[in-house]
């Protein structure tokens, strides 16, 4: 099943296996590598690549040596990417990623700090080659900031079709700066942009028609990640918040919903019920550990999604799609190379064939 065709918006993929949105740390200045393009070549099998999560602007990272895409030469760099993808006959989205309170001021040049939806800190930590460092206090944003904050995913949506992108998935998942709007504990406004549900979703709901009309829908996608409590979020009104948004994104005729599933099936079915377009799961019914080949098709079978995203098994098996149909062996992925480092642990995941 996971094998078989599908057309996501208007974009044929040869198979539902979508490669899941992982950071990597290995970029230079914001700038991606020869090596990043090789790694996502050797995926090139994958009905879609999500890339890393990748900033729409300056103020946008949350972690060191994540690449950008709000400069011509950032643009330039990801177009060495999405060439090699291309040549592969491979397809790639970009995923753009505002880390809102996520953030450090030892990553903006002008140390300035990070922006948020309200003043919250996240509580949690930076890892940098310095040691752990506390989240500061985030600045509260301005309407103008929140206006400039959508200005950025467009410009950056915009320079994702010079560089050969097919696509854009925004990032509104796992504690980001979408998400930071979503939830009730991240935000405290009491102006347009919180409070009642219809007023917190209007961020996410912006942006992905402001990016829809930059770029043409149909090559819009949106991560969410209902009841996650990653960075610190905690939903209080997960199953009236999501149905709600879901609706409130179905007149912006984006090319997917991609939901990272947080430990229950049950919101997936609703979400699944409420929006009429192609759904992606990163099946995650229970558990913390990798999802696996089984996990996907069981979803598939279940009809609670079109396509199926994995994370770990990608980033450890280039050829997936082959060793899926041979029914195995998947390589576990190593996690002391998930971040930063050289081609160990991100080029040299041997293909069955190699292996
Ligand atoms: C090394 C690593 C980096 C990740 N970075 C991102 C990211 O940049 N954006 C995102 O939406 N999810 C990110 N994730 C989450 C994955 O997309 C995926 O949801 C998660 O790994 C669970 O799926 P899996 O069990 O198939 O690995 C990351 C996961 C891993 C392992």
């Amino acid at each position: 099943m996971l094998l078989t065709p599908l057309t996501a918006g208007t974009l044929p993929l040869p198979n539902r296996l979508v490669m899941a949105p992982m950071t990597r740390s290995r970029a230079s200045g914001g700038l991606v590598t020869g090596l990043t393009a090789e790694y996502y070549a050797q995926r090139a099998g994958a009905g879609l690549i999500i890339t890393e999560g990748t900033q729409p602007c300056v103020i946008g990272q949350g972690y060191i040596d994540t690449p950008g895409l709000h400069t011509p030469e950032q643009a330039a760099a990801w177009r060495v990417v999405t060439d090699a993808v291309h040549s592969r006959g491979g397809r790639i989205f970009v995923q753009l990623m505002h880390s809102g309170r996520i953030g450090h001021p030892s990553l903006y040049p002008d140390g300035s700090r990070p922006l948020a939806p309200s003043a919250i800190p996240s509580g949690e930590k930076l890892y940098t080659p310095d040691g752990l460092l506390d989240h500061p206090e985030p600045r509260e944003m301005t309407l103008a900031d929140i206006a400039r904050a959508i200005d950025d995913f467009v410009a950056s949506a915009r320079l994702a079709m010079e560089a050969g992108f097919d696509g854009v998935e925004l990032h509104g998942a796992s504690g980001y700066l979408i998400h930071q709007f979503l939830a009730g504990n991240t935000n405290r406004r009491t102006d347009a942009y919180g409070g009642p549900i219809a007023n917190r979703l209007r961020f996410a709901v912006e942006v992905a028609r402001a990016v829809g009309d930059a770029i043409g829908p149909e090559r819009v996608g949106i991560r969410l990640s209902p009841g996650s409590t990653l960075n610190g979020i905690r939903e209080s009104d997960t199953e009236l918040l999501y149905p709600e948004l879901i609706r409130a994104l179905v007149p912006a005729g984006l090319a997917y919903v991609h939901i990272s599933e947080f430990g229950t099936r049950d919101i997936t079915k609703v979400i699944r019920a409420e929006w009429p377009g192609t759904l992606i799961l990163n099946p995650h019914p229970a558990g913390d550990a990798p999802a696996t080949a089984a996990d996907g098709v069981e979803a598939l079978r279940d009809d609670v999604a079109d396509a199926i995203s994995l994370g770990q098994l990608w980033l450890a098996n280039p050829d997936l799609p082959e060793r899926i149909a041979a029914g195995g062996p998947f390589t576990a992925a190593d996690p002391a190379s998930f971040y930063g480092g050289d081609h160990r642990g991100y080029t040299d995941y041997p293909t069955s064939a190699e292996a």
